[in-house]
């Protein structure tokens, strides 16, 4: 390696050790595992809002291809699951190298062992596959599934162009890979609200699973899971994540707007709900089950509540600028606005505990979160 890819390596080791105290094993990893081998000549560098994602081209402007890959930088290899070339910028964001401080987060919350077996669930670029391979060793075995099958091929080469071999396969991480298992070690890298059961029961007692947990309401949450000999798994919530939902869990597109539906006042600051900090966030997704978001507007400030079962059924509540009083709409029979600033106020009377109090459990039956210890559930 030149001098120069060196000390860019360097410089990301040196930022991530900083940014989240990552540990040793982790940053010889990323040392080891060159970023610039997993993204293509031509990709989009999304540093922070949409408006601010910019194509790094290889050919054209070298510099500032390789200063972006050695960058805290997450960067989109695909959109719309291939439908929108990726020049455009403009589409969802349906594949990507993730910021190198998240990888590096995951990678220690996960603490894979040389000689496990890992399953993988989001292949991607397969950065993160190699750099579990190299974590696992030469005894260990890595297993990535990655559903788009365009994407696999690519990461399958890349890993192959870097001399890394993990078991890759194109399919619905979600059913797992009974063939490979049991696994010491399970890395989600793309969203989930809900944890299959099928990789609790992969995992030998005592495997640990990482997932970026995105039940849709505000922040999203890293879930560490730790599996027992009963099949059950259970687990805390350590930190953010923000991830790019696995396909069969996206949430069904939605168009509401403030023009129909039951129309009343609510003495609740639509604020309130909307941008309430992510210990509520877990607390009112798991009580209601709905899932939220704002939009901003130049005079109005909205907080959606959803459904994902159902559709037809919404909630927004609107501040309008200069008005003092808050207007709510709601769409369906069930009163979605007043479940979510109950399951709000509950969390308040809680004492406002935060992310690191609420933890989950995964059974066959379902999920299940809960405040402090797990015989204090509060929802699935
Ligand atoms: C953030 S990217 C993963 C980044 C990757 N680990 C890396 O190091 O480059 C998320 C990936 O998950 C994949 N994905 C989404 N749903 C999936 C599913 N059900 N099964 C397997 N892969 C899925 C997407 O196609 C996408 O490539």
């Amino acid at each position: 390696m030149d001098k120069a890819t060196t000390q860019r390596i360097e410089r990301l080791v040196e930022y991530i050790s900083g940014f989240d105290d990552i540990q040793g094993f982790v940053a010889e990893a990323i040392r080891a595992v060159p970023r610039h081998q997993f993204i293509p000549d031509v990709a989009l560098a999304t540093p922070g809002d949409p408006d601010q994602a910019f194509i790094i081209d290889r050919e054209t402007d070298p510099d500032t291809w390789w200063d972006t890959v050695y960058s805290r930088t997450p960067i989109v290899t695909q959109l719309d699951d291939g439908d929108t070339d990726i020049r455009t910028r403009v589409g969802a964001y349906t594949s990507s190298s993730s910021a190198p401080s998240t990888v590096a987060y995951f990678l220690q919350l996960l603490d894979p062992e040389p000689d496990d077996q890992v399953l993988e669930v989001g292949t991607g670029t397969g950065w993160t596959a190699a750099l579990l391979a190299h974590l696992a060793g030469p005894h260990g075995s890595v297993t990535s599934i990655e559903i788009d099958k365009i994407v696999a091929e690519q990461a399958a080469k890349n890993l192959a162009a870097a001399g890394v071999r993990p078991h890759v396969i194109v399919g619905d991480g979600a059913d797992g890979c009974p063939q490979r298992a049991p696994y010491d070690r399970v890395h989600i890298t793309c969203g989930i609200r809900t944890v299959p059961y099928t990789w609790i029961e992969q995992c030998r007692p005592g495997g640990v699973v990482v997932a970026p947990y995105c039940p849709g309401f505000g922040d999203d949450h890293a879930l560490r899971l730790v599996t027992l000999p009963d099949g059950t798994a259970i687990g805390r919530f350590p930190g953010y994540a923000s991830y790019m939902m696995m396909r069969s869990q996206r949430p069904a597109p939605y168009a509401p707007d403030d023009g129909g539906g039951r129309r009343h006042p609510t003495r609740v600051h639509p604020r309130t709900i909307g941008l309430a900090p992510p210990g509520a966030d877990l607390a009112m997704a798991a009580i209601t089950g709905l899932y939220a978001h704002i939009s901003r507007e130049e005079t109005r400030f909205l907080t959606y509540v959803l459904n994902p079962a159902d559709p037809s059924q919404w909630a927004v509540g609107i501040h309008q600028r200069g008005n003092p009083d808050h207007t709510v709409y709601q769409m369906g029979d069930r009163p979605l606005w007043e479940e979510v600033t109950e399951a709000y106020f509950r969390w308040v009377g809680w004492g406002e505990p935060g992310r690191d109090r609420f933890g989950m459990t995964v059974t066959p039956e379902g999920q299940h979160v809960w405040l402090d210890t797990p015989d204090h559930l509060i929802g699935g």
